[in-house]
């Protein structure tokens, strides 16, 4: 696979290689200290990140190779003398061995792609995708002994503009007998374009209003923030989906709770200790799984 822009690109059996090279290098870890030695990978960076940058920039490290970066990339690269996305990556490319970016475009990913002579990975682009997280969400799961067939699993929160959700319905529509829960305001619907996705991928899409409509053994709880950046207009009033001791007891000991991070309200702290909480594990397992996706991404192209 030469770039990685969109979950759309994923099958099972690709999934399944992926995660068992990132369990073998979590397990194994000075196997691949040299693994992308003497390369070169940039990470560009158009809107703000904590958790996809460092993360990747850290699995860069930890593969051997080196990293060039700009962090600001909207202000701080030439993007503010008018250059196009397409020029900053053909030169990019020239210089580099891979292009880690995150763009405020939906389409930035895929227009990059096009030009590039060298992988791009599609950190996040506006609020249509983000498949490296989906790709971290699911390894998460996949820690937990959870099978990917028959999983049960509520998205909850800002399902509008929420990228990271977007992606990972896309993968969750790679298995059978998926039932997915979209816990939202009016609002903040999933879009149509999503329903559509996951009715013609089999997989059951069931729209809900209340933390009571989900079932109790549901496998997996993920919520998100509302993405504030994204919207201007005051009649589409936010409405958190809080998950705190009550909510959280509500439900099975083997329901798992994710959330991509950062979080505003809509999880509370007091639900931090407890042992379905998975949101910390789940940005640590991001290193691992970016690790895998370079290794695999750029030694295979
Ligand atoms: C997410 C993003 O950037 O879309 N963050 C992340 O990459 N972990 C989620 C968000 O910003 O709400």
């Amino acid at each position: 696979m030469k770039h990685i822009i969109s979950c759309e690109q994923f099958d099972a059996d690709w999934l399944e290689r992926l995660f068992n090279l990132a369990d073998d290098m979590m397990e194994h870890p000075e196997n691949y200290t040299q693994s992308l030695r003497h390369k070169v990978i940039a990470t560009m960076f158009f809107e703000p990140s904590t958790r996809t940058r460092l993360s990747f920039e850290a699995a860069i490290m930890r593969l051997g190779a080196r990293n060039i970066s700009t962090e600001n990339a909207r202000e701080a690269s030439s993007a503010t003398k008018g250059e196009t996305l397409e020029d900053t990556i053909r030169v990019v490319a020239g210089y580099t061995d891979g292009i880690v970016m995150r763009h405020f475009d939906k389409d930035a990913a895929l227009r990059a792609a096009q030009v590039s002579s060298v992988p791009i990975f599609n950190a996040g682009s506006g609020s249509g995708a983000h498949p490296t997280q989906a790709l971290l969400d699911m390894y998460t799961i996949h820690k937990c002994n959870k099978s990917f067939n028959h999983l049960s699993v509520a998205v909850v929160g800002d399902l509008l503009f929420g990228r990271t959700v977007h992606s990972l319905i896309k993968l969750l529509a790679v298995y059978d007998h998926v039932i997915i829960y979209g816990l939202s305001s009016r609002h903040f619907a999933l879009p149509k374009e999503y329903v559509d996705y996951l009715k013609i991928h089999n997989a059951t899409y069931i729209p809900c209003e209340s933390f009571d409509e989900l079932p109790e053994n549901i496998d997996v709880i993920y919520n998100t923030r509302t993405q504030l950046e994204r919207f201007t207009e005051s009649d589409l009033a936010p409405k958190e989906f809080i998950v705190n001791k009550k909510v959280l007891n509500r439900f099975s000991d083997e329901t798992i709770l994710l959330h991509p991070l950062p979080r505003n309200a809509e999880i509370s702290p007091d639900v931090d200790d407890d042992p379905r909480a998975m949101y910390f594990k789940q940005a640590h397992y991001g290193m691992w799984v970016r690790m895998a996706l370079l290794h695999d991404t750029i030694l295979n192209q």
